[in-house]
């Protein structure tokens, strides 16, 4: 996969790269990111990329050419699956859309600043609007960074455990069962006894309930779906 991702501030989404399990796949051949600061397309010795609101009001509006230069140079190199852009305004991001977007091959991801973008870079270049929650943020990168994690650690050979992936909360619309570790007893509170029991049919069979039960207390809204 190969994720380009449009920003006004790429020092933002450095790191996040360099650590861990993101640093990883990259490393491995899996993923590919590469950034690209919207300022580098801007014609104007000022390197401006936003400008005042038709009709007046309060902030600036991303303008349309630098995105319009940097995402048709983009297509010009190759074809994108998805042109994401990310905005309180979206769709919400769940388990099932990062499941979806882990298939694709291209994808570009643009973070608003400011206001937003101009509504015309919506309409013409936009395929998925994504939003992390029902929160406004400062831009649009964390939220990117939050969904590229969320789609990397899903494509096939990032995690080391395959099946891990597959154990996590929400991806059969419920939340994880509880999970422990050694020792099985610590300052008297014990690791329930089923887990260390080496009866796997029946830890399947309490994993389940768990999970199920955990699902009806915190998130009964999964359970509907
Ligand atoms: N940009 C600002 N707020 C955001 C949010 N909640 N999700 C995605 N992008 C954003």
């Amino acid at each position: 996969m190969r994720i380009d991702i449009i920003t006004v501030v790429p020092d933002i989404l450095k790191s996040p790269f360099e650590a861990s399990i993101m640093k990883r796949s990259i490393e491995k051949g899996l993923v590919e990111v590469h950034l690209h600061n919207l300022r580098d397309y801007t014609t104007d010795n000022y390197k401006q990329v936003d400008d005042y609101q038709f009709g007046g009001g309060a902030g600036m509006v991303m303008m349309i050419e630098p995105i319009d230069k940097c995402i048709t140079k983009l297509k010009f190199e190759r074809n994108y699956d998805e042109v994401i852009y990310m905005t309180p305004d979206g769709e919400t991001l769940t388990q099932g859309i990062a499941n979806q977007l882990s298939l694709k091959g291209n994808l570009i991801i643009l973070c608003g600043h400011y206001k937003g973008v101009d509504q015309r870079v919506r309409d013409q270049f936009i395929t998925k609007e994504i939003s992390i929650g029902d929160y406004v943020l400062s831009g649009g990168e964390l939220g990117a960074l939050i969904l590229c994690d969320a789609v990397i650690r899903l494509i096939p050979g990032v995690l080391g455990n395959e099946t891990s992936a597959l154990t996590d909360s929400f991806q059969d619309n419920l939340l994880a069962p509880p999970i422990y570790t050694r020792p099985a007893e610590y300052k008297g509170w014990k690791v329930p006894e089923v887990l260390t029991s080496g009866n796997f049919p029946k830890i399947e069979v309490w994993r389940e309930e768990q999970a199920y039960q955990r699902t009806k207390k915190r998130r009964p809204d999964l359970l509907e779906d």
